[in-house]
Formats: structure tokens, C-alpha cells, sequence
């Protein structure tokens, strides 16, 4: 089934591009051929990755609604029916996507197509606990149960907790329970020394392979990445799902030919 990926959340900061980057190098190294979108009009992180090309889909030009361009990024979903669509979001798009999502029906209507819609809402520790926490309360009121929902746990800045609850103890989450179909946790590990491997990695826009790969790091900053990237792919394979490709693949890197989408038509912007 064709499957398209949205990563929700309209904090700022909280580490969306870091999870449409996760779930791209996840697919790609499945050998699943790839539609990769950025779509926020601020932040331009995942357009910097030179691992997946990614096009730029401006929801928002001059802060104002581009209709014809929400339209577009369906047509490229439903275009791409061999591909799996990995969308990257902004904090300043996310009302207007999640509006326009909603209120055209577009979930229902790719989902009638044959697409299979995840949603990845992203919820962080620290200062953004609360506002992330009440992001995913109102995507799982707000979207059609055709749309799956793939909670990420990002511990980077401070542990998910509140008043000593872990998040699936959390009222929201017991709200919601039924419509999450799969929690990926993001651990802070033992914080200054991993979380400024992957920040640094994330800097540098690098996949794990790139930087596994690359001079830039050094051996235990590279094993380290390659424990990350175990636990976390390790969570991702019964979320977004293995194909046969992968259970036969060494971790030789080897990736499928990029795949491009097709670029707006000069008459179709007029
Ligand atoms: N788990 C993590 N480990 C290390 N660094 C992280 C982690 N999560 C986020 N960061 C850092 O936090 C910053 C924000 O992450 P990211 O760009 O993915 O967030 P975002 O939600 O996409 O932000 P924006 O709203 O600007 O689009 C980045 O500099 C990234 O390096
Ligand atoms: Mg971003």
C-alpha cells in the first residue's frame, strides 16, 4: 500500500525535521523508493539533507496562504503510488496543512485512493512538555481514524513525565490509546555525550550511514551513532514495517537510486 508520512507538531524546535530525517533513511534503507517534501516556509532543515532529495512545497509564500499548493502536495501523494511520501512540516504551516487536511477531507480521500496515511506527532520533555503534549491531544481529536498515529518520544531536552507519569500513563495518552499505533522512544542516553553526537550529526544534516561513514567523527562518537541507530531503527521496523530486502542486507550502506518528483508546471503556477 501506498504510505505517506506527515510530521506533525506545531512547536517550534521540538525535533520534527530530526523524525522526517529518521523515517526517510529508515525507508530508504528498505530499499522503498522515495518522495521526500519540505514544506516549511522558515526552516528549510530536511531540503538539507543530501541523502534523500527532498523539493520544497511552499504552503506559504509571504505568509499567505498558497491553496494551489496544498493541492499540489496531494497530487504528489497520489502520484507517487510506488514511492512513500516522507513530509516534512514547519511549526508556522502546521495550522494551515492540519486545516486544510481536515477540512477538505484529504485523509479520507487518499485513504479511499489506497494510501495509508501516519501521522507523526512529536512530544518533547522540558519547557515544551505541555504544549506538545496538548499538539498530539488535538491531532488525535482533530484527524479521521484513517490516519495512523506514530508517537514520537524526544528525551532529548528532559524526560517525558509528568507528576511522576511516564507518557503512557498520561490521561492523553489513555484518551487517545486506540488511535496511536506505535510509540518510538528517542532516549537522552547519557545526554552530553550521545546528544551531542546526534546533534552534530543533525547539524551536519547526515544520515547515521553518512556519518558512520564520514571523518568528521571519531570512533566512539561513530559507535555510539551506530547504538542509536540500532535502538532506534529497532523500534521503527514494526512501526513503519521491514521489507525482505532489508532482512537480507549486510549494513553496507547501499542505497536505491533517489527518486525525484515532478516539478510544478509554469502553466499550473499561473
Ligand atoms: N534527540 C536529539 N538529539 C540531539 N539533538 C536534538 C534532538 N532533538 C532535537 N535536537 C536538536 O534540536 C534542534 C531542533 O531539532 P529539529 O530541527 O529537528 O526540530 P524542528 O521541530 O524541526 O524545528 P523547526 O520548528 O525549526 O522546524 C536541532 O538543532 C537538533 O540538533
Ligand atoms: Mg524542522
Amino acid at each position: 500500500m501506498a504510505k505517506a508520512h506527515f510530521t506533525l507538531q506545531g512547536k517550534g524546535g521540538v525535533g520534527k525535521s530530526l523524525v522526517s530525517a529518521l523515517i526517510a533513511q529508515h525507508r530508504q534503507g528498505n530499499g522503498i523508493s522515495l518522495v521526500c517534501i519540505d514544506t516549511d516556509p522558515v526552516n528549510a532543515t530536511f531540503t538539507g539533507y543530501s541523502a534523500f532529495p527532498v523539493e520544497r512545497v511552499e504552503l506559504l509564500k509571504d505568509n499567505t496562504i498558497d491553496e494551489r499548493e496544498f493541492d499540489r502536495l496531494i497530487e504528489i501523494i497520489t502520484e507517487n503510488r510506488n514511492s512513500e511520501i516522507v513530509i516534512d512540516n514547519g511549526s508556522s504551516s502546521f495550522i494551515p496543512l492540519s486545516s486544510y487536511l481536515i477540512e477538505n477531507e484529504a485523509i479520507e480521500m487518499l485513504h479511499e485512493m489506497g494510501h495509508e496515511i501516519f501521522i507523526h506527532p512529536v512530544i518533547t520533555g522540558g519547557q515544551s512538555l505541555m504544549d506538545t503534549l496538548s499538539g498530539f491531544d488535538s491531532l488525535a481529536r482533530q484527524f479521521p481514524e484513517s490516519a495512523k498515529i506514530i508517537v514520537w518520544l524526544n528525551q532529548y531536552f528532559g524526560n517525558i513525565e509528568k507528576e511522576d507519569k511516564t507518557f503512557e500513563k498520561m490521561k492523553v495518552y489513555q484518551d487517545h490509546k486506540d488511535r496511536v499505533a506505535g510509540i518510538i522512544n528517542i532516549p537522552r542516553n547519557s545526554g552530553a555525550t550521545f546528544g551531542e553526537d546526534m546533534q552534530q550529526m543533525l547539524e551536519s544534516r547526515m544520515t547515521f550511514e553518512q556519518a558512520i561513514k564520514s571523518d568528521q567523527f571519531k570512533l566512539m562518537s561513530k559507535h555510539r551513532l551506530k547504538m542509536m541507530k540500532k535502538i532506534l531503527f529497532d523500534q521503527m521496523n514494526p512501526v513503519l514495517g521491514v521489507t525482505a530486502s532489508t532482512t537480507n542486507k549486510s549494513d553496507s550502506g547501499n542505497e536505491p537510486p533517489p527518486r525525484r518528483i515532478r516539478k510544478r508546471s509554469k502553466a499550473a503556477s499561473e
